[in-house]
């Protein structure tokens, strides 16, 4: 399973690829948004220097025609690197945009995709990722868990080398059903990662055992006895 960051904050970036087995970073228009008026390409050079080149870096294009997404997605490669993953939404232009770069040997991550169409489509198109939106899908009252079960089941069928990267998270229980119906990778945003870990009894539990172990050795760790 790959764990990815839904951030384009570089400090959220750099303080969870310090600490979490992070596998890549996604951005769409409205996550950059977050940051403010950004230097894009220089901001996004920044993430990779982050990052580095073995985790994956997914940004979308802008552009809603067919030329003007090809351009955007070659601009974001002359700008950022080679190996930027193109996000292309996953509608009748973004499929003819996937077609294109899969020509030119682009990596591509078919986005906003809401239902199961969409994700065949783009199995078949050969995105080497896909982006289901969970918990937009759980919204319009939309199985998403058993759309990645059945995305995944077909993945397996036809042998696809595509990667499903379930998204558009709001609690870790998302999280967790996306994986057990066989999802490949998930992006989720700071706001959930930070949910992992907020449970008070996680806190309690290192408290009493802290407490526990005073109670006996005063103010001595480990590494301090004789
Ligand atoms: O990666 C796609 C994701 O950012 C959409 O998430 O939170 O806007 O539903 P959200």
């Amino acid at each position: 399973m790959e764990l990815l960051l839904d951030t384009a904050n570089l400090e959220q970036i750099q303080k969870y690829v310090n600490t979490l087995p992070i596998d890549g970073v996604t951005s769409n228009p409205s996550i950059i948004k977050k940051e403010g008026k950004i230097d894009f390409f220089e901001h996004l050079r920044q993430i990779r220097q982050i990052i580095g080149k073995n985790r994956t870096l997914h940004v979308q294009v802008v552009a809603t025609d067919y030329e003007g997404m090809l351009a955007d997605a070659q601009r974001i490669l002359k700008e950022v690197d080679d190996q930027v993953y193109i996000k292309v939404p996953s509608n009748e232009v973004g499929f003819k945009v996937m077609k294109e770069l899969k020509r030119q040997g682009i990596h591509i991550t078919a986005t906003a995709i809401y239902t199961e169409f969409q994700g065949l489509l783009a199995i078949h198109a050969g995105a080497d990722y896909l982006a289901p939106y969970y918990n937009r899908m759980e919204n319009l009252n939309i199985e998403a868990s058993l759309v990645i079960q059945n995305l995944a089941a077909e993945i397996k069928r036809v042998h696809s080398d595509s990667k499903i990267l379930a998204a558009s998270f709001k609690n870790v229980s998302q999280v967790l059903q996306a994986i057990n119906q066989g999802t490949q990778a998930v992006t989720i945003g700071p706001d959930v990662v930070a949910q992992a870990f907020s449970m008070p009894s996680i806190q309690k539990a290192i408290d009493d055992f802290s407490q526990d172990w005073e109670s006996i050795y005063q103010d001595s760790y480990i590494h301090d006895l004789s």
